[in-house]
């Protein structure tokens, strides 16, 4: 099993991030079900951070179409890896655009190296733990 992690700038506007986001997560639960894809994605001071897990050529399939997605930029892979168990199933895409204090850690990983950027993943994967928890 394997697992990406991303972090994004979004372009949407204050009055369309809402509804935008709701088509987005909407039509991810369908698609990624679809796929044995499950993930997290969170939105924050206008940055998302999103991990996608399941088969590997299936999660770079899905990758190439949100790269090429209008309603974010700067798509920053910060982490690839092999999993021995999905963290995120049953969820198809948990979704939480609530903890705006994770802006910050996101956006650092737009740029950060070393030390940091591992204790900056650790914050992120922590909150998408506590959102899927339940
Ligand atoms: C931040 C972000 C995350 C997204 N995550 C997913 C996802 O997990 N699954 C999905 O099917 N589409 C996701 N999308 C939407 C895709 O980019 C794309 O719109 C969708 O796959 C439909 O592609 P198509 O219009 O080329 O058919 C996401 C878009 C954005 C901006």
């Amino acid at each position: 099993m394997f697992q990406l992690f991303y972090v994004s700038v979004s372009t949407l506007s204050d009055a369309d991030a809402h509804s935008e986001i709701e088509k987005i997560v909407n039509g991810s639960i369908i698609y990624n079900a679809a796929q044995g894809i499950t993930g997290a994605l969170i939105f924050a001071r206008g940055h998302f951070a999103q991990a996608l897990e399941g088969d590997e050529g299936r999660v770079d399939t899905l990758m190439e179409a949100i790269v090429r997605d209008a309603r974010h930029r700067r798509v920053t892979v910060v982490e690839r890896s092999q999993i021995a168990q999905p963290r995120f199933a049953p969820w198809s895409m948990a979704y939480d655009g609530s903890a705006s204090y994770i802006g910050g850690p996101i956006e650092s990983l737009l740029k950060a190296t070393g030390r940091e950027k591992l204790e900056n993943i650790r914050r992120i994967y922590s909150l998408m733990d506590e959102l899927t928890a339940s």
